[in-house]
């Protein structure tokens, strides 16, 4: 475990003396006393100026970062701190940022452009960057350089000390940079705001072993480690009784979960003591690598009922030569045949995925094999993305990289053909009746309320706001690519 030169500089004697100390529960403790403490300021602040303290927090990436930033905004709140989208008013920006590809980074850099204005306005307002773009070290020299007037960085090992660093930043002047590179003790009991009342993300494990030869992710969030199964039960029945419904599981690839526990224990048995939860009514989980897949997995999916019929596999590319270079340790051919599988023994399931255009030494041969790939599965929904150079991970250093234009094209090319595969899977829904979870107001037509069906598509229906966070039956009438038309019963 690392700290940075600047922290030890700021806040020595309280660092020193818990340098040996293990991540515990009281580290909770110490960290929960820092937020009293900002809390107390905001109150004294609040009591002179009547003006209440304001932040924005603004998530890049996935699921994993988006349930950080519950995490913050919890701290936050506790802090006495209320969100505000506009950051013009905020106390305190956060970002809380991505680096799995290069343009998630630069909409960083140029968005720090516009803070800097912020900040020559309000010296007091505290600029905030955390998350998996922080764990580079050249990211850190940049901000170090270029980014002076960024207050507060962390990582994504300890975003549990937020509360800590901010105040120390609030008591001092310069900033505060705390990015460790190895991860400490889980650390359970954040306080969390969530975004739904009726549904939450709950983490079962972090980090990657898989080191799939395009991405960042293992060098930034680190090795595979699983919660307890215990600990992860409490926090789901903590939230049933908080009112949620609908719980995500997320791990970067579940199907590995509990190998590392003392004692081990499956992803398929994990799911079916969570399913036993009463309130509890629906499960998802995120994601599955097509590796390994187990049979015991798809018979708790087929057979418990709150497990949803929905299945996210990436499978990144359909030519077996480029999904050899990125190192998946699967062939289209096995891909499908684990498809085939899965569908005979659960006919009603929906395939999601991701797939990369433009990896290193693709053709358009290669191509074709993707393209030949998402038309036997029939996806209802592919997230694609252009190869993006990370620099560090293995697949940087071959020398064939694809000309932009070249991935650009190919990239159109598969979206012309996923789209129609994405409304003829939607069109199959039409006439079915299905259960939905009623999550919003419909963001396009406040007339219409916006659901979603347990194999995950969206349908839009005509209801009161009043059935939000109810699950409801819905007769599906019509559809478009990408959600479905219904009619409630
Ligand atoms: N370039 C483009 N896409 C990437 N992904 C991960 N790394 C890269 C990269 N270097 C995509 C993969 C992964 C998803 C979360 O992001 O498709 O499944
Ligand atoms: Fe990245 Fe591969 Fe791990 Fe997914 S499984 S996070 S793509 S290394």
């Amino acid at each position: 475990m690392y700290y940075s030169k600047e922290i030890l500089e700021v806040a020595k004697l309280d660092i020193e003396q818990r340098k040996e100390v293990e991540i515990n529960a009281s580290e909770l403790e110490i960290q929960k006393n820092y937020i009293k403490k900002i809390k107390e300021i905001n109150n004294i602040e609040f009591s002179k100026s009547e003006k209440q303290k304001l932040y924005t927090l603004v998530t890049y990436g996935c699921q994993m970062n988006s349930h950080d930033s519950e995490k913050i905004s919890g701290m936050l709140t506790e802090m006495g701190f209320k969100e505000t989208n506009d950051e013009n008013l905020a106390d305190v920006i956060v970002y809380n940022t991505c680096c799995v590809r290069e343009n998630a980074e630069n909409k960083i850099y140029g968005n720090l452009g516009f803070l800097k204005g912020l900040k020559a306005k309000n010296k007091d307002l505290k600029i905030v960057l955390c998350g998996c773009m922080m764990q580079q070290d050249l990211v850190i020299d940049k901000i170090k350089s270029s980014y002076k007037y960024v207050d507060v960085i962390f990582g994504t090992y300890n975003l549990y000390r937020f509360p800590e660093l901010l105040y120390t930043s609030i008591e001092t002047k310069g900033q505060i940079i705390d990015v460790w590179k190895e991860h400490g003790e889980i650390i359970e009991d954040l306080p969390s705001i969530r975004l739904h009342p009726f549904k939450a993300s709950v983490n079962i494990m972090f980090g990657c072993n898989n080191f799939c030869t395009y991405c960042i992710v293992p060098y930034v969030r680190g090795r595979e480690r699983s919660r307890e199964v215990s600990d992860i039960i409490r926090e789901v029945k903590k939230l049933i009784d908080d009112g949620v419904k609908e719980v995500t599981l997320l791990g970067q690839n579940v199907n590995s979960y509990g190998k590392t526990l003392d004692t081990p224990v499956s992803f398929a048995s994990l799911l079916l003591k969570i399913s036993e939860i009463e309130g509890l009514e629906r499960i998802r989980f995120m994601t599955s690598h097509p590796k390994d897949l187990s049979d015991e997995l798809i018979q708790v999916i087929k057979n418990c009922d709150k497990v949803c019929k929905h299945l996210h596999l990436p499978f990144q590319s359909g030519s077996n030569k480029i999904l050899k270079k990125m190192g998946r340790n699967y062939t289209k051919e096995s891909y499908l045949q684990l498809i085939d599988k899965i569908k005979k023994e659960i006919p009603n399931i929906s395939f999601t995925t991701d797939i990369i255009v433009g990896f290193p030494t693709e053709t358009d041969e290669d191509n074709n094999e993707t393209i030949s790939l998402v038309k036997d599965v029939m996806f209802s929904n592919a997230f694609t993305f252009l190869y993006s150079t990370r620099s560090g991970t293995p697949a940087a250093n071959l020398k064939e990289q694809v000309q932009e234009h070249k991935a650009k094209e190919r990239f159109n090319k598969l979206l012309d053909v996923l789209k129609p595969i994405s409304y003829e899977v939607s069109k199959q829904q039409v006439g079915t009746i299905q259960k939905a979870l009623v999550e919003n107001i419909s963001k396009n037509d406040n007339e219409l309320l916006s659901g979603r069906l347990d194999n995950n598509m969206i349908v839009h229906f005509k209801g009161d706001a009043s059935l939000i966070g109810q699950i409801i039956n819905i007769k599906i009438i019509d559809c478009k690519t990408f959600y479905l038309i219904g009619e409630k019963l």
